[in-house]
């Protein structure tokens, strides 16, 4: 009998002005009058499915092949390997990172072996030559697999680490090199295609229309995680659920919707700025998943018919309960554009009990006898209480327990917040051009051919003014 799984749920009451006020909520008649605009981003991401750079909404559904040879190359790295090490940067890293924090043991690495019962796993998402250099130090090449993860085959920081590993290796392996390498790269698109056939590595495509920042389920994200050990097809069944949650026009029944229209709303109404704050350390990375899928998506400089319109919602991660400690008073107190969203647990897979020994001083001992899981939960809906009652827009998604099925869930209905998000801005939520910018910008300042004129116009820039350094 296939297993039964209990849905994630989406609380939207304390965006409301029932709650939080008219002043700064959202009336019942604003959201009525959001029924178009929602009718009509739910229409064009119906539309766009599976097309253009919405292919990862097929992706629940059109993997079967795929996941066979994932499983199949999973199963011998993790019966080979030490350690495991991603090599990509922004889509092609955060969401390996943010799956493995979620479903693995929180102290993975430390684990001994036998308890781990996968190899090591590290992701490495950024150029400092000391953090190379660190990596270099501890690892076991003779027993590390490493994964060059990139969309466009072509970004600096990836074929850099890609680069500098793949020199080594040949070094100390000879031909025997290409064992301790995978790629994961567009099928056609790029250098890092060619460079693999070349090398003869075993290669795992991202599909076309498949953005980084979409990609964490497809082989991007999929095949690190099956060497981890996570049940990929629970976390495509998460999405497939979702994504099917979500097939309706009905602000309703359709959480991602919903959540993007009060989102919009919450911007007409100066609230630019959107806290993710998990009661989870499982969750922490899932924040910083999110942050890079909702500002790369949603920030941008024109709509789709050309018009400037400089929108977009900063997303700020923030962790329950250590940033009660350093960013709620912000949040309580500080100006009203904020909207913070919750994600609560409502099974963490341990409980802990708090201990006795302090029974003369009752002002401690009454967290006696509690567990961490109460205090936890507790301060998350005090925290919830405190913004409320200071009229500070909130929402609340909770899980049942964090599972690789509502990871899958939690993960897609973001996608599709997002994707309908970006429809009721107007703008293409799947380009990136200020990125692109960025990484035009690398190649002409390192001397890449074909970048001459890029290279020209940085050098005819505005010469900075020792005046104006201290
Ligand atoms: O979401 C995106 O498109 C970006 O963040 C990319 O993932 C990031 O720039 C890395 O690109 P690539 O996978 O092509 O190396």
């Amino acid at each position: 009998m296939a297993k039964k799984y209990e849905s994630i749920k989406f609380d939207y009451n304390n965006m409301m002005a029932d709650h939080v006020g008219e002043k700064e909520g959202i009336s019942a008649q604003e959201l009525a009058a959001m029924r178009n605009k929602a009718v009509a981003a739910h229409a064009e991401v119906k539309l766009n499915r599976g097309t253009g750079m919405m292919g990862w909404t097929e992706l629940p559904y059109n993997q079967g092949e795929v996941v066979k040879d994932i499983l199949e190359t999973a199963k011998v790295v993790r019966r080979n390997a030490e350690a495991f090490v991603v090599l990509g940067i922004g889509g092609s890293a955060l969401g390996p990172m943010a799956v493995f924090q979620a479903l693995c043991h929180l102290r993975h690495n430390e684990l001994p072996k036998r308890l781990r019962k996968a190899p090591k796993f590290y992701v490495e998402d950024n150029v400092d030559p000391e953090r190379m250099a660190s990596l270099l130090d501890i690892l076991n090449l003779d027993k590390t697999v490493f994964n060059v993860i990139t969309k466009s085959g072509s970004t600096s920081e990836t074929m850099s680490q890609y680069l500098i590993i793949m020199d080594i290796l040949k070094k100390r392996y000879g031909d025997k090199a290409r064992e301790h390498i995978i790629a994961t790269t567009d099928s056609e698109k790029g250098n890092l295609i060619k460079i693999a056939r070349k090398e003869g590595l075993k290669t795992f495509y991202i599909p076309d229309g498949v953005g980084g920042r979409f990609s964490e389920i497809c082989p991007v994200g999929l095949f690190p995680a099956a060497v981890l050990g996570i049940d990929i097809k629970a976390l495509l069944k998460g999405c497939a659920d979702m994504d099917k949650a979500c097939r309706k026009a009905d602000m309703k029944t359709n959480p991602a919707l919903t959540a993007a229209a009060l989102q919009y709303l919450a911007m007409e109404k100066g609230k630019n700025i959107s806290v993710m704050m998990p009661y989870t350390d499982s969750l922490k990375l899932m924040a910083d998943w999110y942050c890079q899928l909702w500002a790369e998506s949603l920030g941008k400089a024109v709509n789709k018919k050309g018009e400037i319109v400089n929108v977009g919602q900063t997303p700020v991660k923030s962790l329950g309960v250590t940033d009660q400690h350093s960013q709620v008073q912000l949040y309580t107190e500080g100006p009203y554009d904020k909207v913070v969203t919750f994600i609560g647990v409502e099974k963490y897979r341990k409980e802990v009990t708090i201990s006795g020994g302090a029974e003369d001083f009752p002002s401690v001992s009454f967290l006696s006898g509690h567990t961490l899981n109460e205090l936890i939960t507790s301060e998350m809906y005090a925290t919830e209480y405190a913004l409320t009652k200071n009229n500070r827009l909130n929402n609340m998604i909770i899980l049942p327990e964090v599972n690789a099925y509502s990871v899958g869930q939690l993960m897609m209905f973001f996608m599709l917040e997002t994707a309908y998000a970006g429809a009721m801005l107007g703008i293409d939520a799947f380009n990136q051009p200020g990125v692109e910018e960025g990484k035009n910008a690398t190649y002409a300042l390192l001397g890449r051919a074909g970048y001459e004129a890029k290279a020209e116009e940085l050098r005819s820039r505005p010469a900075k003014s020792d005046n104006y350094v201290i």
